[in-house]
């Protein structure tokens, strides 16, 4: 946990003495398994992590937010008068899209000073933007509360962080993220279903093991474009697959039988390995979760594996790093199963590993990872931790 004394010293050092300081803090996340699934209204399986946003705040008199990032210079100031003009701003764009969706919700805004530390590792795919956006939710929407209006409970919270990267940021990606931070609960994953939004708590239970995250380090990603690229994809499929099952409103509701039956429909090949990586990483989601409730790792750890062949193969979002860090994870002594997590295309995998043998796995691994890509990958250990809070 960040250090309050540390962060609340900063803060007065730039916005000055005085007044309430409060703390909130919302996490990243790491997802076990369900990757492009939420959405295709389908399933996922996340967990919190213990890398958080943590954010010292005192509101203002007047309708005036600062912002400033302990690992960046400069205090960026916005005006919730005139929030709709930060879209384009380099540091901000998230709270400011968090702000934008309050206000057009009826939330009651106080202007507020804050400073934001960040240890979820930026650009990793550990989802430091969604802990952002949920906390800044999360801070405005308990001031709201106070001041007599609105207050959002968790999964409105994951809603209002989600349409602020759609509507924005730009980005067009589903629940998952905003979800997992928001309602993280210690040592839980979150077995969710994305078009109810119904969850269920499962024990992240794995035994004499640990998740190991290893960081690509990648710089240089695709990002947005090729993120929304896949959507376009799953919805053409999904349109062509509705013509013959007009029961089903979306992917999540097709069954791998029910789509071998019917996939036919789909004439390019593009577009029918990008569903059938959906269609059979959701029923992967419902086996895994069954193999972890019954303590089986070795069976989740298959799974892993298998949901990254097909992120690999069918819905090609991988790349030569992710690739290199799970393939390799994959045949060390001690691994129960590793895949890349998140979006793809960079960022972390996954990989479940007994406890004695962790210093061999980060040790071969990080140095094949040096051999082949030409720098360093890094390697995390964290715990699963609790979702958007107050800190008192
Ligand atoms: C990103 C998005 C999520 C989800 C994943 C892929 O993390 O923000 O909504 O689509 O990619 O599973």
């Amino acid at each position: 946990m960040a250090d309050l004394c540390a962060l609340k010293k900063e803060f007065e050092k730039i916005y000055g003495e005085g007044g309430e300081i409060r703390f909130f803090a919302s996490p990243g996340r790491v997802n076990l398994i369900g990757e492009h699934t939420d959405y295709n209204g389908g399933f996922v399986f996340p967990a919190a992590i213990s890398a958080e946003s943590t954010v010292a705040v005192r509101k203002r008199e007047d309708r005036i937010v600062r912002l400033k990032a302990t690992d960046l210079d400069g205090i960026v100031t916005l005006d919730l008068d005139k929030i709709g003009d930060y879209k384009d701003i380099n540091y901000g764009n998230y709270q400011a899209g968090v702000l934008d969706e309050l206000m057009k919700d009826g939330y009651i805004l106080t202007g507020a000073d804050l400073l934001y530390e960040d240890s979820v590792p930026h650009g990793s795919g550990l989802s430091s933007s969604a802990a952002i956006e949920v906390v800044t939710a999360k801070i405005f929407s308990t001031f709201s509360g106070e001041m007599g209006g609105k207050e959002a409970n968790k999964t409105e919270l994951a809603l209002i962080g989600q349409r602020a990267e759609n509507k924005y940021v730009g980005v067009n990606c589903g629940i998952m993220d905003q979800f997992a931070s928001a309602n993280g609960e210690k040592n839980m994953a979150m077995f969710l279903k994305c078009d109810t939004l119904e969850c269920e708590m499962v024990p992240a239970e794995i035994g004499d093991c640990k998740l190991v995250l290893s960081n690509t380090n990648k710089k240089h990603k695709l990002g947005a474009s090729a993120y929304n690229e896949r959507r376009s994809q799953c919805e053409e499929g999904f349109r062509l697959l509705h013509e013959v099952m007009p029961e089903k409103t979306c992917l999540g509701e097709i069954t791998p039988a029910e789509f071998e039956a019917h996939k036919d429909v789909i004439k390019d090949e593009i577009v029918k390995s990008r569903v059938t990586h959906v269609i059979y990483e959701d029923d992967r989601v419902l086996k895994s979760v069954e193999a972890l409730k019954k303590g089986d790792i070795a069976t989740f750890g298959q799974y892993l594996n298998q949901s990254h062949a097909s992120l690999k193969d069918l819905y090609e979002v991988t790349g030569v790093e992710l690739d290199t860090l799970a393939e390799t994870a994959q045949t060390v002594p001690g691994v129960i199963g590793s895949r890349m997590t998140g979006a793809g295309f960079g960022g972390c995998t996954v990989s479940i590993v007994k406890n004695d043998a962790i210093d061999n796995f980060i040790e071969t691994v990080g140095k094949i990872y040096k051999e082949k890509i030409g720098y360093e990958a890094s390697f995390y250990i964290f715990d699963i931790g609790d979702g958007a809070r107050e800190l008192k």
